[in-house]
């Protein structure tokens, strides 16, 4: 109970510290390696997650520069017995590549597209 307000919603902290974990699975998937979150665009939450609520952080590629990414994050609630669709929030999360040092790395090249007939 520790992750719901007084209201009975789950705190906005929680459902972005779940962006950021499905977020940084992806961009380090991307940069073969550890990555950290360097900024995340205004969000809106649009609509308050109840207790029971099934939540689902959807992530993927949006936009890549030399050593960042940037991943669209959308969420997700399926509510109720007719399991109701529910937008809750969305996400623009930049990622940058990290070196040992902590430092900004270069993405790797992305593999390239298989040649028709491959
Ligand atoms: C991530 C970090 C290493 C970047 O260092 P930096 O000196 O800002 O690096 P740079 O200025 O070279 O920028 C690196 C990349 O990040 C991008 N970037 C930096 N600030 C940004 C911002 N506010 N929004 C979007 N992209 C940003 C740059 O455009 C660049 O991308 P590119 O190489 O694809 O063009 C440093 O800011 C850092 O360690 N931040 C803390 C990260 C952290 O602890 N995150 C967890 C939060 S609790």
């Amino acid at each position: 109970m520790a992750d719901i307000n007084a209201n009975g919603h789950i705190f906005g902290g929680w459902v972005l510290s779940q962006m950021d974990i499905a977020g940084g699975i992806v961009a380090g998937r991307i940069a073969q390696g550890p990555v950290a979150t360097v900024a995340i665009e205004g969000m809106t939450f649009i609509t308050p997650i109840l207790l029971g609520d099934i939540v689902s952080v959807y992530a993927h590629e949006e936009r890549r520069g030399r050593t960042s990414v940037a991943i669209r994050i959308d969420v997700v609630a399926t509510r109720g017995i007719k399991e109701e669709q529910i937008e809750l929030t969305s996400g623009l999360f930049t990622f940058v590549a990290l070196n040992e040092n902590h430092r900004p790395r270069p993405l790797p090249l992305p593999l390239p597209l298989p040649f028709p007939g491959d």
